[in-house]
């Protein structure tokens, strides 16, 4: 079966190459991937896929039916959108929309989705049950996933497999992750009301740009002091607006940040927390407040059985030198974890970075490159789990 698939991928590799050049060159922002979804949905149906466009927007389904000994199905989600960024890598397939660059892999991806289901509808006899690919839009701005979702993409989903580069491993490794991936990513807004003054009579006024000041010192104190420091969570502030002139104290400062953490129960008292720093501090200073926290995706977190499937055919496939099992989850945000809250799942890391290069810019870098033999080595991984995981039982929560 792996010879099989290696075969296959090996004839596919050049037009694999083709597509993932042609999706590089013709990159759209999130929510408006008309034209690759166009391109996906053509390639798929011409491999015999059924397909079902627009789900989720500009999302793509394309199932494959198998056997149908078996009723469960596998589903293999790949992201299909690029970054507003000028690319400045003077590739010769270089992005041809201005100011919009595939910085991010999904061009890779959603090459990895199209070459799998074209191996794989060529050994249909392998597959007792359905694979379902899904070929998302919106990951880039973490609404993809939800829209795909209240379309039906996980409906009678059992498991659902995902990938993303990696430039910091090498180009044909593939790093799979027990556990937590990827951590919670949520939006926070605080608003700092005081109350304007000459800049030279401070105690007749309320100094909103000072307030908020202590607001973020106090609030990375805090995190030091009492949050426990084995759940990680990070807070970054990276936007902040207010006062109108030197010499007026400013009576308004919005601020702008994320919010990252591992453990759901950290997750789950954040909230309360912040607002709680905020409200003392104010406070104490006779500034009004507000404090708008809003949820965004959850963690990413593998199930162990389907890392134990991805980490097998990889190793079977590639060899257990080219196989990290990576020893720490990242603070990024990926909506894969959207589905997981549907079906088990695990997503893995295929690296793509250049051996022979000292530098490899990392993602969402206008140099960013991508090392094109990983393409095989992830095609072949995917579809070879794929097969694999009909051997298997079932998956545990
Ligand atoms: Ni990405």
């Amino acid at each position: 079966m792996l010879n099989n698939i290696k075969e296959l991928a090996t004839k596919l590799a050049p037009r694999l190459i083709e597509i993932r050049r042609h999706i590089h060159s013709h990159p759209e922002l999130s929510g408006l991937e008309h034209q690759t979804a166009a391109f996906v949905a053509g390639v798929l149906s011409s491999s015999g896929l059924h397909v079902q466009e627009g789900v989720g927007k500009t999302g793509v389904i394309g199932e494959l039916r198998g056997t149908g000994k078996d009723e469960r199905t596998l589903a293999i989600r790949t992201d299909m959108d690029a970054l507003p960024i000028t690319e400045r890598t003077n590739l010769e397939f270089s992005s041809r929309n201005q100011g919009i660059m595939h910085a991010c892999g999904h061009d890779v991806h959603t090459t990895l989705g199209l070459g799998t289901a074209m191996i794989l509808s060529q050994m249909a006899e392998e597959l007792p049950g359905r694979v379902r690919f899904l070929f998302q839009p919106g990951e880039e701005i973490a609404q993809g996933a939800s829209w795909m979702v209240s379309d039906g993409a996980m409906e009678k989903v059992d498991a659902i497999l995902g990938v993303h580069v990696f430039p910091s491993i090498p180009g044909g490794s593939i790093g799979v992750r027990y556990g937590a991936l990827t951590a919670a990513a949520d939006d926070l807004e605080i608003i700092i009301i005081g109350e304007s003054g000459h800049g030279a009579r401070p105690h007749e006024a309320i100094d909103a740009i000072w307030i908020a000041s202590q607001v973020i010192t106090t609030l990375q104190q805090a995190i030091s002091r009492t949050q426990n420091p084995l759940r990680p969570m990070v807070l970054s502030i990276g936007q902040i607006s207010g006062g109108r002139a030197p010499n007026i104290i400013a009576d308004q400062v919005q601020m702008r940040g994320t919010v990252r953490s591992l453990h759901p129960e950290t997750r789950a008292n954040l909230p309360k927390w912040i607002e709680q720093i905020v409200a003392n501090v104010c406070n104490s200073y006779g500034a009004k407040y507000q404090v708008n926290y809003c949820q965004g995706v959850p963690g990413v977190q593998n199930n162990y059985t389907l890392t134990q499937l991805l980490q097998s055919a990889a190793e079977e496939a590639w060899g257990s030198d080219r196989v990290q099992v990576l020893p720490e989850p990242s603070l990024g945000a990926e909506d894969f974890s959207v589905y997981l809250e549907h079906a088990p799942g695990s997503m893995f890391r295929l690296g793509v970075g250049y051996k022979d290069r000292t530098i490899n810019h990392p993602l969402h870098h206008p140099q960013f490159e991508v090392d094109e033999s990983a393409i095989m080595t992830g095609v072949v991984t995917l579809a070879y789990a794929a097969c694999k995981f009909w051997q298997k039982n079932g998956v545990d929560g």
